[in-house]
Parts: structure tokens; sequence; C-alpha cells
């Protein structure tokens, strides 16, 4: 029996790999240090915690209507409005499993067979996979580390062709932390503008900022970018929620209804009380993530200025998220055994850049503590003196 055509296509995921990899060493009683994690290192604040119990023992535990409970999609209609200046009403608004699940249904809700989508790399390694499970094919625009792994309109401009149906933005972006300004936004929205491009802005790392940079929403541009675009958040990052999977999007009205009608039929929406746990998220106290943040901006810092100093290993200091891309080609490795035999001599793990489509690269993740990015730095500039 063979398996359907979609499904020989994908790659599993690379960066859940090394994590499970780490973790494997680390139950052998081998002293790992990793920074290979896509997910904070902190607990989900009580307040969140506890409204979710609240919300099963008050007995909340029935389907909810598909696009997410009415009180939780009106809490996102007034986030979006108060942070981003985004007029999305409840309606538009759909809670699904994650910002994945929301790129997802984006995606399969507006690519069809044979339709192009542009995708700057280095790109979170999802993307891609899901424009193919779409039937569509992502085109890959290499960026460079001069201007700061970003896209220019130039080069978008370059990647259009007449299938061109979307671009995907993320900002702040995994793997490379870069921060679009709104000037840079403008310029992509126009080019995007002249043939009707849409626009998945995936903006999960919204929260997580630094230096006093400010993140923009590129919907909020214009009322022509705002039609073109589907804005995608969630809980995972901001709040320490990653295993709650749940995340939503914003989009105009056609859109949303498509992917309510996708999602009805899929996953029939999230956890009931889970949807309570988000709703004192957005609601709640938001000193935790403010916390939080200044914690990762300290790593950040001590993690750019160690890896600066090591011979041969190039960066852009990252605006954003919680990752640090180290170019490594100067060793005259490929990522994959760059980061193979680090793990095996020297236990850290690190995720190669092939995974995010740059082989010159690897990823290391600040979301640990200090005291292991310390003793991690420690090895992998032994490892580097080595090569
Ligand atoms: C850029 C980007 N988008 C989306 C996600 C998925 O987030 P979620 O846990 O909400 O599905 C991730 C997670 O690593 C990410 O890095």
């Amino acid at each position: 029996m063979s398996l359907a055509h979609r499904s020989t296509i994908l790659s599993p995921s690379l960066t859940l790999g090394i994590d499970s990899k780490a973790k494997a060493m680390k139950a052998e009683g081998l002293d790992v240090c990793s920074f290979a994690a896509g997910e904070p290192d902190f607990d989900t604040p009580d307040h969140i915690k506890q409204a979710c119990i609240a919300a099963i023992n008050a007995g909340m535990t029935k389907y909810t209507p598909s696009a997410g409970i009415p009180e939780l999609r009106q809490a996102i209609s007034a986030k979006f409005k108060a942070d981003n200046d985004l007029d999305y009403p409840a309606s538009q608004i759909i809670v699904s499993n994650g910002a994945k699940h929301s790129c997802l249904n984006a995606i399969l809700a507006c690519v069809g067979e044979g339709d192009e989508v542009i995708i700057p790399a280095p790109y979170w390694l999802s993307y891609p996979e899901m424009v193919r499970i779409a039937g569509g094919e992502p085109i890959i625009v290499q960026t460079s580390e001069e201007n700061g792994w970003k896209m220019t309109a130039d080069e978008f401009q370059d990647a259009m062709s007449p299938r061109t149906k979307m671009v995907i933005l993320n900002s702040p972006g995994n793997p490379t932390g870069a921060v679009y300004t709104k000037e840079e936004l403008e310029e992509l929205g126009e080019v995007a503008l002249s043939e009707d491009i849409l626009i998945l802005s995936d903006e999960i790392y919204e929260k997580l900022t630094y230096d006093d940079v400010k993140h923009v929403s590129i919907a909020s541009l214009s009322k022509e970018l705002y039609n073109l675009t589907i804005t995608v958040n969630g809980f995972s990052k901001a709040y320490a929620m990653t295993g709650w999977r749940l995340g939503y999007l914003g989009a105009p009205e056609h859109i949303a209804k498509a992917i309510d009608a996708i999602q009805s039929h899929s996953t029939s929406g999230c956890t009931s009380f889970a949807q309570k746990g988000a709703l004192a998220a957005l609601t709640g106290d938001q000193s935790p993530l403010e916390d939080m943040r200044s914690e990762f901006d300290i790593r950040r810092q001590y993690m750019v200025d160690r890896l600066s100093k090591i011979p041969k290993v190039t960066l852009v200091v990252p605006q954003g998220a919680f990752y640090v891309l180290a170019n490594i080609s100067g060793f005259g490795l490929t990522s994959t055994n760059f980061a193979d035999k680090l793990l095996s001599k020297h236990h850290v793990a690190i995720v190669p850049g092939i995974a995010f489509g740059d082989d010159r690269t690897v990823r290391l993740s600040y979301a640990t503590s200090l005291d292991v990015i310390n003793k991690g730095l420690d090895r992998f500039e032994a490892f580097c003196k080595e090569l």
C-alpha cells in the first residue's frame, strides 16, 4: 500500500529530533548542555493555571464553538487593538491548537495546487512543509547577514512570478531574531500590494523584543495591507504555554470564514478549559511576561558577547525571540557536521542551520539558565579552537 504523495514529501522536524536526542543523552546520565529548545524554560504563570483548573472544576469539559469561546475571541480582539492597532472583530478571529496550527490553517485556506509561496531564509522550518502539504511550492529567498537576515523589497520583487500567491513574514524571527522596522515592512507591503499577494504575518515572538525595538504588525500599516494579511500570534512564547497548544489568527472576514470551516471539520476547536487559561493570560497580570523578557535579555547579551569573541564565528545581534544564529562557515564544516561533532564530543546540543535553509549557520537558543549557557559556551569555544 503506497502512502499519499503529500506524506512522502515531508521531512520530520529536525529541531524536535535534536531536542529528543539531547534528552535521551541526558537520560543516559550524560551532562548535556542543550541550546536546542524552542520553548521558554519558565513555567506558565500561576494565575493562568488557576483559571484553567477553575474551569475544569466548574464543569467546562464540553465542546466549544470551533473558532474559540466568545470571551476569548473578544479578548484577542481587544489585544489586537491595544497592542497592534488592528481592528479584527471577534468574528474574524480563529483560535487554534497553537500558532503552528493557525499557520497551517491559513495556508490550507489560501494556497492551492501549484501556487507559489515566498519564504525568506533562514526560515522557521515548518513553513515550507506546510506549503507542500497544501500542494503549493515554497520559493525560498536567501537573505544575508549584511541585511540583518531580512528580505529586502528588491529580493521579494525578484522572487515573484505570475504564480505567487503568498509571502510569509516572521518578525521577530526564528531562527534569526531579526525584527523588521516599520519602513522595511512598508517597502515589502508595497511589493505585495502591487500584485495582490497575500501576507501571512507570524508574530508569535511579538512580546520578546530587546534594545527598545518596537514590533510592528504589517496589517496595521494601511487598509489595503489589512485586506491582504493574516496575522498569527499565540500563547506559547509570550506566556510560556507551549504545552497548552493555543494560538490564534486575525484575518479578513472571508478568509476567517474559510479557516473556521476547515477547523470545524478537523479539530472542532481547542481544549475548552485551556481557553479559559488563555483568557486569563490576556486579561490578567502581565508582569511575569516582562520578568521573563528581562531575563531573556540578560542571557541574550551574555551569549552574543561570548560568541562574538570566538574567532571565525560571526553573527547579527538578534533583536527579538530567544535565539542567536551564528555563522560557522569559517570552519569549513557543514552545519550538520558541526552540530553532530559538538554534540558527540562536547555534549552541547544546537540546531544546524540547514534545518532553516541556511547551511552556513547554527542556532543556539538561550531559553535555558545562565549556568547552562556559561558551561555550554565554554565547551562551544573549546570545540571551535580544536577545529
Ligand atoms: C516562528 C514560529 N511560529 C510558530 C511557532 C509555533 O508556536 P505554537 O507553539 O503556538 O504552535 C513557533 C514555535 O517554535 C515558531 O518558532
